[in-house]
């Protein structure tokens, strides 16, 4: 709190996940800085996969930590933001995407076409098996982490806390919103101005983490 980091390493390892907040609204423009953050974002073929849902309401915060095994201090933030994977655009996207990176000459042509072809077969077995159409939301969903990790860092560049509880019900989630599945939920973040300032986490050395 009151620490404002000055470069990227900083503001990386003085993030922490905050789960206390201040009664104290995030300002909307603040929140649309955080939605650029995961807009820019990499993704597979440049597909861009993701939805977002922002959530002020208490009522429906307060049905989605529940949904979150009862993670109930996701309710306490003033703002939720359930970040989606877009199952159904995820092929087109990505075709699309692929044939822009083969056209700029960032992607071999043979790669682009073994990519779509991949693509293709997943999603035609998928289409006709709902288990297998969760294993594909689920390999899209890796998309939708990296912009995660991108909302929480501009987050925090903003003097904002957030944390990603995931122990998420998915399907809960599709519930109170309506969705179908091709709308898969891979994440809630709740945000807030934090009113905790919690010692950093511990990690893994280096020589514990290469192989
Ligand atoms: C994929 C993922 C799942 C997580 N799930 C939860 C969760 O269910 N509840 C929670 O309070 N925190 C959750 N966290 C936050 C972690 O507990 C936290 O990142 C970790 O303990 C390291 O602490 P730090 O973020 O403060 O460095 C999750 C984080 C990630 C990236």
């Amino acid at each position: 709190m009151g620490f404002y980091p000055e470069t990227l390493d900083e503001l990386m390892s003085s993030r922490r996940s905050i789960r206390q907040y201040k009664n104290k609204p995030v300002p909307g423009e603040l929140v649309l800085e955080l939605l650029e953050a995961a807009r820019m974002s990499p993704s597979a073929s440049n597909s861009q996969p993701w939805l977002f849902k922002v959530i002020t309401d208490d009522y429906i915060k307060n049905c989605v930590a529940k949904s979150l095994y009862n993670q109930l201090f996701a309710a306490t933030a003033p703002i939720q933001i359930i970040c989606c994977a877009d199952v159904r655009n995820y092929l087109d996207d990505g075709i699309a995407g692929a044939r822009e990176l083969e056209r700029s000459g960032a992607a071999d042509s043979q790669v682009v076409e073994v990519v779509i072809a991949r693509n293709k077969q997943q999603r035609d077995l998928a289409e006709s098996d709902n288990s297998l159409y969760e294993n594909y939301s689920l390999r899209i969903a890796v998309n939708v982490a990296v912009a995660v990790n991108n909302i929480q860092l501009a987050a925090h560049n903003r003097g904002l806390g957030s944390c990603w509880p995931n122990a998420l019900g998915d399907k809960q989630i599709s519930q109170i919103f309506g969705w179908n599945r091709d709308i898969y939920p891979v994440a809630v973040l709740a945000i807030g101005y934090p009113a905790e300032n919690p010692e950093p986490r511990s990690r893994k050395s280096i020589e514990e983490i290469v192989i």
